[in-house]
């Protein structure tokens, strides 16, 4: 059996086309843009091209973005003040503070100080915790996650009563997709370095989540026949065969597992245009929360 091909690029395109609708529906309606302000702190080149793609994302459906370029000694008193400066700035509707920050600064009090108006990563401590408890809802929610989220019902996965296994548990990625997979009523193992015979573990599951960051780390016959993989990985590997010298593979063996899978996404067009989709949508999100806000 060959597995469905999940198509990120082609779900992250229709959704974008509905999103500049929206923001157009919004700038007619206010005379302004939504805006989306980031931090971006060092000169790590993987920090600064997902930022450039963010903005270059933004431009293209109408979002102004505004970023605060900051060197790699930045202080985390400065760093701080760049954050304070777009919670006070009303025509800032989200705010993306770019992880890692260099390894002087502490994350922790940096994104606790992202207004959780504008916390469009959906980082701020209340937003996670809120993620983590029955009851509760978080105003915004992370972007890679919900992408895997909206990938796997797009793809008509059942996911209430499905046994999913994520791998690798990052507080961007792993964590907060199996907390939403919770939400979502699945029954999840989360596995990590400590974890013993992950492919004992991962051929129960109905869902894989593989975000390891480890090439082509989940084999073809871990999987059980028809099940839904979403490949968070993009791994740089060598390859001399192309014009580059390089190329990017995901976490899965996808040529071997889509032929086990029943579903499964690409690398690269699988979660990737999904990231950087939900990015826009909650901060044309918070655009419209924050305006009809002054407007009542
Ligand atoms: N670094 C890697 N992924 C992300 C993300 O989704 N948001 C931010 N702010 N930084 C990241």
């Amino acid at each position: 059996m060959t597995a469905k091909i999940i198509d990120g690029t082609a779900v992250a395109e229709r959704m974008r086309t509905a999103l500049a609708e929206d923001v157009e529906r919004f700038k007619a309606q206010f005379g302004y843009a939504p805006a989306l302000g980031a931090v971006l702190a060092g000169d790590d080149p993987a920090s600064a091209q997902y930022v450039r793609m963010k903005r270059r994302a933004c431009e293209k459906i109408g979002i102004e973005s505004i970023t605060h370029e900051m060197d790699a000694n930045s202080t985390q008193a400065e760093v701080e003040a760049a954050v304070r400066s777009l919670n006070d700035d009303p025509r800032v509707h989200g705010i993306l503070v770019q992880l890692p920050l260099p390894a002087q600064l502490d994350e922790e009090p940096v994104l606790a100080l992202v207004s959780l108006d504008k916390d469009v990563d959906g980082f701020h401590p209340i937003n996670i915790g809120k993620l983590a408890m029955k009851g509760r809802e978080p105003t915004f929610t992370p972007a890679t996650p919900t992408g895997c989220m909206v990938l796997l019902e797009d793809a008509g996965v059942e996911i209430a009563g499905a046994n999913a296994v994520v791998i690798g548990r990052s507080n961007i990625v792993g964590m907060p997709v199996a907390l939403m997979l919770t939400r979502a009523n699945a029954t999840v193992t989360l596995c990590h370095s400590r974890t013993r015979d992950i492919p004992a573990i991962v051929r129960q599951a109905d869902i894989v989540i593989a975000a390891i960051g480890k090439p082509e780390y989940v084999k073809a016959d871990w999987l059980k026949p028809g099940a839904a993989v979403i490949d968070v990985g993009t791994n740089k590997i060598d390859d001399p065969d192309t014009a580059k010298g390089y190329r990017f593979v995901g976490d899965v063996d996808f040529e071997a597992a889509k032929e086990v899978a029943g579903a499964i996404t690409k690398v690269p067009g699988g979660v990737g245009p999904m990231t950087i989709t939900m990015l826009l949508q909650n901060t044309v999100k918070a655009a419209w929360r924050l305006t009809a806000e002054k407007v009542v």
